[in-house]
Formats: C-alpha cells, structure tokens, sequence
C-alpha cells in the first residue's frame, strides 16, 4: 500500500508520518517505509532544497515544476517501487498534490502539472490534513526555523489544495480523505489507521 499525506506548511504531516508508521507496523505487522518530498537524496534534490531555502533565488518559474517531477520520478524508481514489490508499506510526506498547489499558475494548468508527473506512481490512498491557518502558523513558529519560500500565503495555498483536490479526484479518480487535523496527533493518526483498515476489508 502506498499512503500519501499531504497539507499546508506546519499543518503537522511529518509528526502524524511518524506515528502513523508506528501504529501500522504494530497493527499489520509489516515494515513501514517513510519518506518524503522534496528529497535530497534524489533528482535535483539539493537545488530544490537549495530554492526553497532561497538561497538560490534567480529561477525560472518553469524550471520548478519540472524539478519536482524529475525528484519524484527518480523517488518512485528508486525508493517507493522497490519498498512496495519487497511487499511493504510506503507513506510520503508531500507528493504531487503538492506540486499541483505550489507549482501551477496561470501558465502553467493542472493539467500540465500532472501531465510532468504521468510517469508518477498512483498512491492507494492520499490524506489531506485539514488544519486551521492559526494552528498552522503557531505550529510554524514552534519550530524556530528560518522561513522558506512557501511558508506563508496560507489562504492562498489553502484555495489551491481545495482546486486541486477536486481536481485529481474528477480527473485522476484520486482517492483523498480530509482529516481534521488540529486535534492532537493520536486523534489524527487514529482517523487516517481507521481509513486504511476499512480499505482491506
Ligand atoms: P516541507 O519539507 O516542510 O514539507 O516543505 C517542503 C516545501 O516544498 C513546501 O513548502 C511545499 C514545497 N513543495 C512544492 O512546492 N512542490 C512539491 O511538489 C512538493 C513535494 C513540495
């Protein structure tokens, strides 16, 4: 099973990530591979990184698109294929839902965005963690860190997942759930580990 989690910046996916491993592996039994996007370990990793930290700030707006595909194709083959054939759990923290978020424009639809990432493999399931822009920012802030590229315009971004969700779900047959997200981290894992569980059933 390959498990997406997606939402706005400080909207909590990397801790719920982590507990949701820990509940699936003592419940299914089997190893759990977490990963995330963008990563540094793949295609054009460190200029992504290096972008989004703004230290590199003379950039094309097409080249960004193109960056995150090339970074998740290289992740699909290289990672979450060979987890999934070896017979175990993937979850991403962020994949293309973010892109179509972050990355599309007036210039550049939807529809190009995911035509970059046909090659992309499909997630069995995607979360989107539905957090209030207040818990957002104040989880932000909590983590003392300087702010990167897409780290505010929250509004914006939230208008944006809501477009594209719609979007992958008429148009990609996407399976996303919302889950509340601004209760503590065992209610949100709670939510998501009783979603996979009615899915095997
Ligand atoms: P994070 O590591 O804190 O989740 O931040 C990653 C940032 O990268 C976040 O602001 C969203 C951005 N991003 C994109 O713009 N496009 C993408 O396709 C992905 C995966 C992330």
């Amino acid at each position: 099973m390959f498990i997406v989690i997606e939402g706005l910046d400080g909207s909590g996916k990397s801790t719920a990530a982590k507990q949701l491993v820990v509940a699936l592996e003592s419940h299914y039994k089997k190893q759990v591979q977490l990963s995330h996007e963008p990563n540094r370990a793949y295609c054009g990793g460190d200029y992504i990184r290096d972008v989004l930290a703004k230290k590199i700030t003379q950039f094309h707006p097409r080249v960004l698109p193109m960056a995150f595909a090339a970074n998740r194709l290289d992740h699909c083959t290289r990672l979450i294929q060979p987890c999934l054939d070896a017979g175990q759990i993937v979850i991403s923290d962020r994949y293309y839902l973010s892109s179509l978020v972050y990355q599309s424009s007036e210039d550049f639809s939807f529809e190009r965005v995911m035509a970059a990432n046909e090659k992309a493999l499909k997630p069995d399931i995607i979360f989107f963690l539905n957090v209030s822009n207040e818990v957002c920012y104040e989880r932000m802030a909590n983590r003392n860190e300087p702010e990167e590229l897409f780290e505010s315009r929250l509004d914006e971004f939230r208008t944006q997942y809501i477009s594209a969700i719609h979007f992958l779900q008429e148009h990609h047959q996407d399976n996303i759930v919302e889950i509340d997200g601004n209760g503590t981290v065992k209610q949100t894992v709670q939510q998501m580990l009783n979603i996979i569980n009615s899915m095997q059933k």
